[in-house]
């Protein structure tokens, strides 16, 4: 089977991009799987700090790593968005298949210091891990805006510099870069998400030539996301759209099954809902 490196660098040069779903809890990683493996196509899992608290890193690890042994499909594991060193090495004690250190609020400098930090330390542990780094602030939260969130890059101004990005990312040596590109986390609630720099992204990838990772990639088009694949990016977070299908059919579950005490037979709902946005959105990606 490829290494994740090798389905990332294929994707880049097919023009297309590689989904990835965050994940708390089985009922989403069987939606996912479930889509993944009905489209053939390869896909990762990404369990925030928060995600992989509850679910466990070594079990979320080994999930995934059974399904892709036991069914010999290409399904990966990110640490996603990882803020501490001592949560780089759970993850790599883990075993999980890429890490994103994020830095993407500190200042350049050091921001690289402890990105450099993270490569090193993973490199020697394990130079198949895939490390991530980020630059530009994007928000934090997976979660329906009423707001703009605070000090997210929005204008040309604030977004991520391809000159920065070459810096950045030739200091540290991360194999993958996320850069702030008009992307937001979340989605708002009554109105539509900012539109992707797609020159941007297309002038970082020129500079850097390392593959592109846009996340918040909820609520962001169709058409955006077809342009930002053709510009560079490589790899596409999805995380709010999925808890709002997860909740829409949980709740449909518990409304359409009130006498119901099996969780599997009240979950089918939530599967089912976030199934057909994975299937979508893999779809387009791919
Ligand atoms: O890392 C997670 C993603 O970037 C998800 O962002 O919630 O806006 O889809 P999103
Ligand atoms: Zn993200």
């Amino acid at each position: 089977m490829k290494t994740l490196r090798q389905i990332i660098t294929n994707a880049a040069n097919r023009g297309v991009a590689v989904g990835h779903f965050n994940v708390a809890e089985t009922s989403v990683l069987k939606a996912v799987f479930e889509s993944a493996k009905k489209l053939g196509v390869p896909v990762i899992i990404g369990t925030s700090e928060g995600e992989a608290g509850f679910l466990g890193r070594k079990q979320a690890a080994a999930l995934v790593r059974s399904l892709r042994e036991e069914y010999k499909f290409p399904i990966f594991i990110n640490s996603d968005h990882t803020h501490s060193f001592e949560e780089v090495k759970k993850a790599v004690a883990a075993g999980y298949d890429a890490i994103l250190f994020d830095g993407g609020k500190l200042p350049l400098a050091e921001n690289i210091r402890q990105t450099k930090k993270v490569v090193q330390y993973v490199k020697s542990k394990n130079k198949n891990i895939l490390v991530e780094g980020e630059l530009g602030n994007i928000g934090s939260g997976s979660t329906i805006r009423k707001e703009f969130p605070k000090g997210a890059a929005i204008k040309p101004e604030d977004l991520t510099k391809p000159e920065e990005a070459l810096k950045f990312v030739k200091a540290t040596g991360v194999d993958l870069l996320a850069p702030a590109v008009g992307n937001i986390h979340g989605m708002f609630k009554n109105a539509p998400e900012p539109a992707l720099d797609i020159e941007r992204i297309r002038a970082i990838k020129k500079a850097v030539k390392i593959p592109l990772v846009l996340h918040g990639g909820s609520g962001n088009t169709n058409k955006d996301f077809k342009a930002a694949i053709k510009a560079g990016i490589s790899i596409i977070h999805i995380s709010t759209e999925l808890r709002v299908a997860w909740r829409k059919g949980l709740e449909r579950g518990l409304r359409e099954n009130r006498e119901e005490l099996a969780p599997y037979k009240i979950l089918a709902e939530a599967v089912a809902e976030v199934e057909k946005v994975v299937y979508t959105k893999l779809r387009l990606f791919n």
